[in-house]
């Protein structure tokens, strides 16, 4: 199961899982509830998802937790990117939130990170995490994606992950990295 509500991390997390013969459910489908997400690292918060759907489920889960660190804004919205959206989970005010909070400053530097954590319902996890660095454009561009694509460019790219196909962000993106180490990891 992907431990999730996020339709675009799971559409994402399906891609990554293809080629393995699984089925996948996510945590929407199930309805399960949401655990607030009260860590304070990606990964503390990756396994108190995956943990919270596993047991709940009684099936193994696979949770991301992942966001945009900027470094003019010295780390945010980080693992508070999904909050930043606010309630209405509005990813164009969020993006034009942080062009206002850089306002002046020129450093457009910024970075993708992802915890991948795979839970099974005895407790048992194993985490990995992915980065990925690059900067900053405004206004967005493209309509591919999710969350910050449309902001964020991948260094040696000269698209935004909003305008890239999903089988080039999978080549490279921060979730594929974290993707690759789990199941080097579990599934060798
Ligand atoms: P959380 O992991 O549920 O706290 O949410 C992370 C938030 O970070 C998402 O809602 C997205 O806004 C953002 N995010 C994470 N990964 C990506 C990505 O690959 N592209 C764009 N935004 C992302």
């Amino acid at each position: 199961m992907v431990a999730s509500h996020n339709t675009g991390k799971v559409r994402e997390i399906r891609e990554l899982l293809s080629t393995f013969k699984a089925d996948v459910v996510s945590a929407g489908d199930l309805n399960l509830p949401e655990p607030e997400e009260t860590g304070t690292t990606f990964i503390a918060n990756a396994e108190l998802k995956a943990l919270a759907a596993a047991t709940a489920a009684n099936l193994p889960a696979l949770a991301d937790d992942s966001g945009m660190s900027v470094d003019g804004l010295d780390g945010a919205p980080g693992i508070y990117s999904a909050r930043w959206a606010g309630p209405s989970k509005d990813f164009n005010y969020a993006m034009k939130r942080v062009e206002t909070a850089l306002a002046g400053n020129p450093n457009r530097r910024a970075q993708f990170n992802c915890a991948l954590t795979l839970a099974w319902p005895d407790g048992h996890c194993e985490s990995f995490e992915g980065t990925l660095h690059g900067q900053l454009v405004f206004p967005p561009r493209g309509t591919k994606g999710f969350g910050y694509d449309p902001i964020f460019m991948a260094d040696g790219q000269t698209l935004t992950f909003g305008e890239m196909e999903a089988d080039a962000k999978h080549a490279i993106s921060h979730r594929a990295m974290a993707f690759r180490q789990l199941v080097a990891a579990c599934f060798a």
